[in-house]
């Protein structure tokens, strides 16, 4: 028991003044003690039922470092007790409650997510050196004195990961989760299909992967918006997950509580799977080839049954190798000149009475914006198509992701919205009744500046986006000021989006997650009342031993760290 009368007990809410015990994503409730208790060889692990699985999880944790067993035991004395309880329903799902007394640590909660955090939590107290993965001597194994009782702000805690602008290896991705798990990061939005390349085998369609999932070389330096203006680097790049490989990171990801949501781009973003099948295109006689550029790239998927058909094909294999009850399927940037000029789509609108039958081309290109016609019929079309994947999805049990364009030309029944141009969409779908997800590229895109352009002596490894910088992150609150009180509950959170165009390796991506992820897992899991930003860069010091045994390639609070 936590002895009130032996401990000088500091009530902490505002967690600034104690620094939050150098935690990361803050507690929602910290009370520190005097003194602290150690754990030695030794040291058992009590635990019965389905606490003994993240039982397991801890001694793993724990056991290379400290060089002790840690042997698991359903009852006696042990160091760490963790256990899960029905009294622990105020907590929540997710939430737990820690406590460190001289007699020992114990973690309680309602479910095993719930141990799992307050075990991510406990990692946070030990020094550093726990995150090696070998022997370390010397180290005294001591943790504070202290009760948390935390729970999570948000359900939705995410990163997303552009694989398709650049391939990143299975350990990679394995790496990048270990490191959301430590966050308390839930939600892993994998990005798998691009113009660039597609990264998922799909066993019905083996060009997918065969063809889509290379490209002959890369454009390299700075942004340019015409393509002949780029250059080439002339080396060949690609990769691709097989299903194995997919299994076994929704598996490891579900050991972290993790889930994986997967996108599948459609209908724009979609060159590299023409390229394997020109027949899913507007104009199946021509042969697109994987883009080798960055943009949004006028080759997008046709309307026609064969495509429809496909995609349906692919989502299956999709729902079979990812449980999510949520499936992405993109939605954004996709231009409509193809479908202006096609006569498939054109047949397609006439037959969904979108346009009649004295409608020509001519009439559907007038109006344009830079990235193409915007005809209203046009917004109709892509309406009707993500409609025809909602429905879908709908009748398998799962639910529609979408970027915010699937909002133009009318919302599908189902789907859930992902705000990136800002927060109007969001306010949008979920003034609306729909749920959404908050990622407005001013506050959670990943890949923009760290460093404003403008600071002398601008040192960073790429420019692009205007700049989203530590404090931006921090200062993010996933509930527009906008939105009515009564669908905030429709926000189901927020996450950071890692788009990988200029970020060919994972030292670069872990460059740009970290620290900005953690100032997210700040943002979804803390609650709003306390934040401090200074406080968060001072925990940042202790976070920076944490990567620093971890080998993360996070760029350092002093400047930019060579090389990436
Ligand atoms: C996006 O950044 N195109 C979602």
């Amino acid at each position: 028991m936590f002895s009130i009368r032996v401990l000088s007990l500091v009530s902490c809410l505002a967690l600034g003044m104690l620094q939050a015990q150098n935690l990361v994503p803050r507690p929602q409730k910290l009370e520190k003690a005097e003194g602290q208790f150690t754990i030695r060889g030794g040291a058992r692990i009590i635990a019965v039922g389905d606490a003994v699985t993240e039982a397991r999880k801890l001694r793993d944790y724990l056991r290379p470092a400290t060089g002790f067993e840690m042997p698991i035991q359903a009852e006696g004395k042990g160091a760490i007790t963790l256990k899960l309880d029905p009294a622990a329903a105020t907590l929540g799902p997710e939430g737990y409650r820690l406590q460190v007394d001289q007699d020992g640590i114990r973690i309680l909660a309602l479910k095993p997510a719930g141990l799992f955090y307050g075990i991510q939590t406990l990692r946070q107290l030990l020094p550093p050196e726990i995150y090696r993965k070998a022997l370390v001597r010397d180290v005294p194994w001591s943790v504070p004195l202290l009760r948390i009782e935390d729970s999570p702000r948000f359900g939705w805690r995410g990163s997303h990961l552009d694989v398709g602008r650049h391939f990143m290896p299975k350990s990679f991705v394995l790496k990048h989760l270990e490191l959301m798990a430590q966050h308390k990061l839930n939600t892993f939005h994998w990005h798998l299909t691009e113009d660039q390349g597609w990264r998922i085998e799909i066993k019905k369609y083996p060009k997918l992967t065969e063809v889509g999932a290379w490209r002959k070389e890369t454009c390299v330096g700075p942004w340019r918006p015409d393509p002949a203006k780029w250059t080439y680097d002339g080396k060949p790049h690609g990769g691709f997950y097989t299903q194995d490989d997919i299994r076994e990171v929704v598996a490891y990801a579900a050991n972290l509580h993790i889930t994986v949501v997967p996108e599948i781009e459609m209908p724009g973003h979609a060159r590299a799977a023409i390229a394997a099948y020109p027949e899913l295109g507007n104009f199946p006689d021509s042969k697109p080839e994987v883009a080798t550029y960055w943009g949004i790239h006028p080759v997008v998927f046709g309307v026609q049954d064969k495509t429809l058909a496909f995609l349906k094909d692919v989502l299956d294999e999709v729902m079979a190798l990812f449980p999510s009850t949520f499936i992405h399927v993109g939605g954004d940037e996709c231009p409509k000149l193809e479908w202006a000029t096609s006569p498939i789509a054109l047949a397609r609108m006439r037959e969904l009475k979108i346009i009649d039958e004295k409608t020509t081309s001519e009439e559907l290109l007038k109006e344009k914006d830079w990235h193409g016609p915007t005809h209203p019929a046009m917004k109709k079309l892509q309406s009707w198509f993500i409609g025809q994947m909602d429905s879908y999805l709908a009748s398998k049990g799962r639910r529609l992701l979408g970027w915010d364009e699937i909002l133009e030309g009318g919302l599908a029944p189902g789907a859930a919205v992902m705000s990136w141009r800002g927060e109007a969409g969001g306010i949008e779908a979920a003034n609306a009744g729909h749920d959404v997800v908050m990622a407005p590229n001013t506050s959670t895109y990943l890949d923009y500046d760290q460093v404003k352009h403008d600071t002398p002596g601008f040192r960073e490894p790429f420019k692009i986006g205007p700049y989203c910088g530590l404090e931006v992150v921090y200062a993010y609150d996933p509930i527009p000021a906008g939105l009515a009180s009564d669908k905030a509950k429709h926000v189901l959170g927020s996450q950071g989006q890692l788009w990988t165009e200029f970020m060919p390796t994972p030292g670069q991506v872990e460059y740009m997650a970290w620290p900005r992820l953690a100032a997210l897992s700040e943002v979804v899991w803390s609650p709003k009342e306390g934040k401090d930003f200074a406080d968060f860069q001072k925990r940042l010091a202790t976070e920076q031993k944490r990567w620093d045994a971890q080998d993360v390639n996070y760029r350092p609070a002093g400047g930019p760290r060579w090389p990436y």
